[in-house]
């Protein structure tokens, strides 16, 4: 059972590279937990596998859907997002090269950039995701190889103008690559609007679980070094070796079918918590992309179906007060990471952006970055109550101390 690009998403989402297994008819495709396959002669592969690091047919079904999805040329699955964000970088940088990088984005990417690829004599500029001429600006002629945005970004929830940082990209004669992780296909392609490489940490939205870890990285379906693209990203996978494993590959075909679904209602209940705690006065600001005074809410609504379910608010009553916010809170789990089901709450300075502190890309430390689950919302509003309420008693503590 193939599908075909007019297909609707969720049509896509739950057909595309899962077919029922034609061996036996099961209608979900078995999970391959084979690490070799039988040759019928010396390199003789019987259905084109050899040994599960160059191809196996769970991942190989995980990739196709997601590349579906995502409307691209081909895609690679691996082992964790910033194994599939080093893959990426290796695949199209030497040594010498520098590369232009969102300033609000996920610490570890930086992390990644700065301290593993440094040493390899990588450098980058990092820019105002939302400021075209500084972008431009921070092109090296010559030397630029790769520009890389997270739209929205993290945890600040900036929109950066794809099609925008495309033209730049494509100018420099560089690659764009679009962090599409917060916002998934579901609500974003960012190939359609000329980014070259899209890369996921599938742990989040895509398993939706919060019960796998993955990556992918998806190049684009377009003349544009496409396919010279998926050959040295191929390359890197097999020759690398930090793939994903059948089981959560598995894990993540079978999320990634209910994506639509999920955000809907992740979008649903995150504009509603948005709208209310804009509302409250121990909030000082709401960063949403759905809110009309969001300063990226007019592009987000051109280049996107939705605005995500990832809410970050900052405290009047500062880092007290956020603090007490994110441990008070008994369905808003205390946790990193983000898009399972289930509601998460993050102190973003410390706890997914350590590896920035003191730095100029540091998170504000009155920020707490709320990853709104599916749960019924008025649970989910009632148990905010109870973090605004530690909120207000931090903020009295702190003038009272003062
Ligand atoms: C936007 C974004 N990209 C990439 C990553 C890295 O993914 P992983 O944790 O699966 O390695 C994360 C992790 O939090 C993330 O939030």
């Amino acid at each position: 059972m193939g599908t075909t690009s007019h297909q609707g998403f969720n049509t896509q989402a739950i057909h595309a590279g899962q077919a029922p297994d034609p061996l036996t008819g099961a209608v979900i495709p078995p999970i391959y937990q084979t690490s070799t396959f039988v040759q019928d002669g010396i390199n003789v592969l019987r259905s084109g596998h050899e040994y599960s690091r160059g191809s196996n047919p769970t991942r190989n079904g995980f990739e196709t859907q997601l590349t579906a999805l995502e409307g691209g040329h081909a895609g690679f699955a691996f082992a964790s997002g910033i194994a599939a964000e080093d893959a990426l970088l290796r695949a199209v940088l030497a040594p010498g090269d520098h590369i232009v990088l969102g300033a609000d984005g996920y610490g570890g990417t930086n992390r990644l950039v700065n301290r593993l690829h440094g040493k390899w004599g990588i450098t980058n500029t990092p820019v105002d995701i939302t400021d075209l001429e500084a972008v431009a600006a921070a092109v090296q002629p010559g030397k630029t190889a790769l520009l890389w945005v997270e739209t929205p970004s993290n945890p600040l929830l900036g929109i950066a103008d794809v099609a925008g940082w495309a033209r730049i990209a494509h100018a420099a004669g560089a690659l764009l690559v679009v962090d599409n992780t917060f916002a998934t296909p579901f609500l974003q392609r960012p190939l359609s609007l000329g980014a070259d490489v899209v890369v996921h940490s599938t742990t989040k939205y895509i398993g939706g679980h919060s019960d796998v870890l993955g990556g992918a990285v998806i190049v684009a379906r377009k003349e544009f070094r496409g396919e010279e693209l998926a050959q040295s990203v191929g390359f890197q996978q097999f020759a690398g070796g930090a793939v994903a494993g059948p089981q959560d590959c598995f894990l993540a075909a079978r999320g990634l079918k209910t994506l639509g679904l999920r955000m809907e209602r992740h979008c649903a209940n995150a504009a509603t918590l948005a709208d209310w705690l804009g509302t409250s006065e121990e909030v000082e600001t709401v960063l949403y992309p759905g809110l009309e005074s969001h300063p990226g809410h007019e592009l987000a609504k051109t280049q996107s179906n939705g605005f995500g379910g990832i809410v970050s608010i900052q405290f009047a009553g500062g880092e007290a007060a956020a603090r007490a916010f994110a441990e008070s809170m008994k369905l808003f789990a205390l946790s990193v990471s983000l898009g399972g089901v289930e509601s998460l709450v993050c102190y973003s300075a410390e706890m997914t952006h350590a590896s920035v502190v003191g730095t100029p890309l540091a998170v504000p430390r009155n920020l707490v970055r709320l990853s709104v689950g599916i749960e019924q919302v008025e649970d989910l509003l009632q148990d905010l109550e109870l973090g605004l309420s530690a909120a207000r008693n931090a903020s009295r503590q702190y003038a009272g101390a003062r």
